[in-house]
């Protein structure tokens, strides 16, 4: 795919139906679920349309155990295309949860456009990550849409529970892309979460099939999982970026200083991570190819100042030091470049059992083997079950 495409015109609903069919994702709902014996899953969000078409999909799950999840990535998309995500998602799964994630370190016009959006199409719910704001929480309360945190604390955890927010997602050191704690792997970050909030928590972070039920019998809500949907027949990311993720090793796997507030994050080793440790800095370069000659959001310069003043390390520096993480991460997930993108991927990419991108299973066969999983195993005395009973 070369360019940002947009869900076909037959998927489109119009914006009554949309509004009500949009079920909410909060407390309540998920206390109901758990009740019913089941969990959530939950299909993490990646950015810049590496997950664009899958949310849908896993939404739409409806199993014994699980209940499925859905989460659009809103960062760097135009309007329509936002807007035609969320609608193909709800064509998919007319009465599932699809939630919106939005990066607090985007630039505030642009998320002030987001967070209007998910009214407008009344998402299930809306999740920030890459920063904390008491005023998102506050706004999506007053819009009646339920906010959920992602935490990679106890502290943090309470303070959102203080502030109003319906769920957590408690997000572990092993997870794709940015990484709010390297030095917190997931196991000890549950238990310190769950004893921290009286909220359901969503486990995140390195995840696999065979993690899940330990995982519910420690008390997570439901489990987070992205890169094993990288690995995916369904989704628009280009093969090549498919392929990345396939056949890795621990070595394949780096650590990369973000441009974006300098936080740490996990990428697949290729020539552009190994340019970054090297020193090298890359500047933004036109995204005409991208964005087309209307540009992103009206910008047409290299630069589209896609993140907050001053959280950009590369324009902090006058574009001297880091790289345009949108560049980096448009050729990955657009163009399939496998040298000069940046290829974002979880800790569990080492446990992807495909080497092929022809020959991927359907989010549909990935649900399957999830459930599967979990109705082998016995958690059905699970503190987060009992709990609630
Ligand atoms: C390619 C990629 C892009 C991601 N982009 C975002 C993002 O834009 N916002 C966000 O909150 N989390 C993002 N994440 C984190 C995931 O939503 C998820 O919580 C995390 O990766 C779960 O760990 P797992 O990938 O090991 O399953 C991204 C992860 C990956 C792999």
């Amino acid at each position: 795919m070369d360019c940002v495409e947009t869900a076909p015109a037959s998927a489109v609903t119009s914006l009554e139906d949309v509004r009500r069919r949009a079920p909410r994702l909060d407390r309540g709902a998920i206390e109901e679920v758990i009740r019913s014996g089941k969990r959530l899953l939950v299909q993490g969000a990646m950015g810049i349309h590496a997950s664009d078409g899958l949310s849908g999909k896993v939404a739409a799950w409806r199993g014994p155990r699980l209940v499925g999840v859905g989460t659009i990535s809103a960062v760097v998309k135009s309007e329509a295309h936002l807007r035609s995500e969320i609608r193909r998602a709800r064509a998919d799964a007319p009465s599932g949860f699809v939630g919106m994630n939005l990066m607090a370190a985007i630039n505030r016009q642009e998320f002030d456009t987001c967070l209007r959006i998910a009214f407008e199409e009344g998402v299930s719910f809306v999740v920030q990550g890459a920063g904390i704001s008491r005023d998102v929480v506050r706004t999506c309360r007053e819009a009646g849409i339920p906010f959920a945190g992602i935490v990679s604390s106890g502290r943090l955890a309470k303070m959102y529970e203080k502030w109003g927010a319906e769920f957590l997602v408690a997000e572990g050191a092993e997870a794709g892309g940015h990484i709010g704690d390297v030095g917190h792997p997931l196991p000890a970050l549950l238990a310190e979460v769950v004893a921290s909030t009286s909220l359901p928590v969503i486990a995140a972070g390195g995840i696999d099939a065979d993690d899940l039920p330990s995982l519910f019998a420690a008390g997570a809500a439901g489990a987070q999982l992205a890169t094993r949907f990288l690995a995916c027949a369904d989704g628009d990311a280009h093969p090549n970026f498919k392929q990345m993720h396939l056949g890795k090793r621990d070595d394949d796997v780096v650590l990369i200083t973000s441009t974006v507030k300098g936080m740490k994050a996990r990428a697949v080793r290729n020539k552009f991570t190994e340019a970054l440790a090297a020193g090298k800095a890359f500047p933004p370069r036109s995204k005409a190819w991208a964005y087309g000659k209307e540009g992103y959001h009206g910008r047409r310069k290299a630069c589209v100042e896609c993140l907050a003043t001053d959280l950009c390390i590369c324009r902090a520096t006058n574009f001297q030091e880091s790289f345009c993480i949108t560049d980096a991460l448009l050729l990955a997930a657009l163009k399939g470049d496998m040298e000069n993108g940046l290829f974002y991927t979880g800790q569990s990419v080492t446990r992807l059992p495909e080497t092929d991108a022809g020959k991927l299973p359907t989010v549909l066969e990935i649900m399957e083997l999830l459930e599967s999983r979990v109705a082998a195993a016995d958690w059905a005395e699970a503190p987060a079950a009992a709990a609630l009973s």
